[in-house]
């Protein structure tokens, strides 16, 4: 008796194995054949790059309006070039508070992203000028080459400098964010009195 049993429970499973493969492979080949839940695939929002008739453009990924400021974002509005850099050096200044904190911290950013190539001083003579970078001019005694001495950078320079490049020195705006920037500003204005 149980041995037929077995034998009905193998056919009954051979014979369902069978008709699902027969059922399957007869279908489109590119078709994901019978959906579970069809609503978690074919759900009412609109996915991002959908068309979608509620919108002039006709598309559901939209612009923010103009003009809009992301949460957190702090604006600053100088472009790049020397037209920016002179108009940031007279309108910008750190509102940062002085603190033995800040500039410790400024130190510690300054040594990590700036000092391989302007020296934990800031004289241009970090390690990377010894294998044949182009040596930054001193914060203390050298010129910029955009016009006047280092010591006298503006807090808007220093900045500008920070956010865009200049020259052979890249951008460090998506490694600091602006309070980090205005640490950093904060301890050159240390060097520049070396
Ligand atoms: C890859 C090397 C390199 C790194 C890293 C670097 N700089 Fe520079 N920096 C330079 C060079 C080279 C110059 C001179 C560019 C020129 O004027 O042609 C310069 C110039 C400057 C100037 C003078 C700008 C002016 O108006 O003349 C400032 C200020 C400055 N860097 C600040 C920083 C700060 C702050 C950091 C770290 C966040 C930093 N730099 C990281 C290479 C570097």
């Amino acid at each position: 008796m149980l041995a037929m049993n077995k034998f009905k429970i193998l056919g009954a499973a051979v014979i369902t194995v069978t008709v699902s493969l027969f059922v399957t492979s007869c279908k489109d080949k590119r078709s994901t054949g019978w959906e579970y839940a069809p609503n978690m695939y074919e759900h009412i929002a609109y996915d991002p790059d959908q068309k979608n008739p509620n919108f002039k453009d006709g598309k559901t990924a939209q612009l923010p309006p103009k003009g809009t400021t992301p949460v957190g974002f702090v604006r600053f509005d100088y472009p790049n070039g020397n037209e920016g850099y002179e108009k940031a050096s007279a309108e910008v200044k750190n509102m940062m508070a002085i603190t033995d904190k800040n500039l410790a911290d400024g130190k510690a950013l300054f040594i990590t992203f700036c000092a391989p190539c302007h020296g934990a001083e800031g004289q241009g003579d970090g390690e990377v000028t010894k294998h044949g970078f182009p040596p930054p001019p001193s914060y203390s005694k050298g010129n910029s080459s955009r016009g006047g001495a280092m010591k006298d950078l503006t807090d808007g320079k220093i900045y500008h400098t920070i956010t865009y490049g200049v020259n052979a020195m890249g951008s460090y705006a998506s490694q600091l964010n602006p309070d980090e920037r205005w640490k950093v500003v904060m301890y050159v204005h240390h060097l520049q009195t070396l």
